[in-house]
């Protein structure tokens, strides 16, 4: 699993206003689902220290300074970094898959390790994920949160008139307009849940909690056409991680 597209820094530069503005509405799945689950899993952050890899804007890792998180470092491709952050919070344009070379993260640990919808991007995920574990402290844990693979390959059914289990199993790379600029294609390498689950093994983590989360009634009343899209493409899959002992 090392075919990562190397387009996808240049992409993603282009791409982070339009992604900024689109998780910024109201409708919005991360403003919704996606963050207040990730927010859940997170905790209590009061004085601990976070690295958030993939962090776009910064504006989550400065929402969880605000709530007492400190030291914090964000990294991302992108160098698109919101205005005005506050102070106890260094934001790095950089390459999350090699974090421990950061000079910023170099000889560091972290309490709290986050990839939030930015773990396809590493160009060797075991490599990756085991640097992260390595960087945590004792009582420290990664959270890993995905694109629910299953998604993938039914838009792969949609355009290609194919079956769910001939896209699921294909591995071969999926290349698609984004919704947030369609000017701009990303190329996502394909994967099952068994690929993610033996990633997580090999990088010697266990998973403490796994969630995949979903609009609650209010928000599905509120927004039908987002249920409609959780109903047909499902949405996330988000893991609370730490190391296995002595590996
Ligand atoms: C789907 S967005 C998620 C952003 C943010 N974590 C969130 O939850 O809103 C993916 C992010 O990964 C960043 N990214 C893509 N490739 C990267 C790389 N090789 N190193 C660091 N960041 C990368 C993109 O710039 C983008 O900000």
């Amino acid at each position: 699993m090392s075919d990562r597209d190397d387009g996808a820094g240049e992409a993603w530069r282009k791409l982070a206003g339009a992604y900024e503005r689109a998780r910024a509405r109201e409708d919005s799945l991360d403003r919704l689902v996606e963050w207040p689950a990730q927010r859940e899993l997170l905790g209590d952050v009061t004085g601990r220290s976070v690295l958030d890899l993939g962090c776009g804007d910064g504006s989550k890792l400065a929402s969880l300074v605000r709530d007492g998180a400190v030291n914090c470092v964000g990294v991302d491709i992108s160098g698109k970094f919101a205005p005005d952050q506050p102070a106890d919070l260094t934001l790095i344009q950089g390459d999350l898959s090699d974090p421990a070379s950061i000079p910023e993260v170099a000889g560091r640990r972290f309490d709290r390790v986050l990839f939030l919808q930015s773990f396809g991007y590493a160009r060797d995920p075991v490599a990756t994920l085991r640097q992260a574990r390595d960087l945590l402290t004792e009582d420290g844990f990664i959270l890993l949160t995905r694109t629910q693979p299953i998604r993938y390959a039914i838009e792969r059914t949609e355009q290609n008139g194919t079956r769910l289990g001939e896209e699921y199993f294909s591995g071969s790379p999926y290349t698609y307009r984004t919704g947030w600029n369609d000017q701009i294609t990303l190329t996502k390498r394909t994967f099952t849940m068994s690929d993610l689950l033996n990633v997580i093994a090999a990088a010697g983590l266990w998973i403490e909690t796994a969630v995949e989360p979903r609009l609650s009634e209010e928000a599905a009343r509120r927004f039908p056409h987002k249920q409609a899209w959780m109903n047909t493409y499902l949405g996330i899959i988000m893991f609370r991680l730490r190391p296995v002992p002595g590996r």
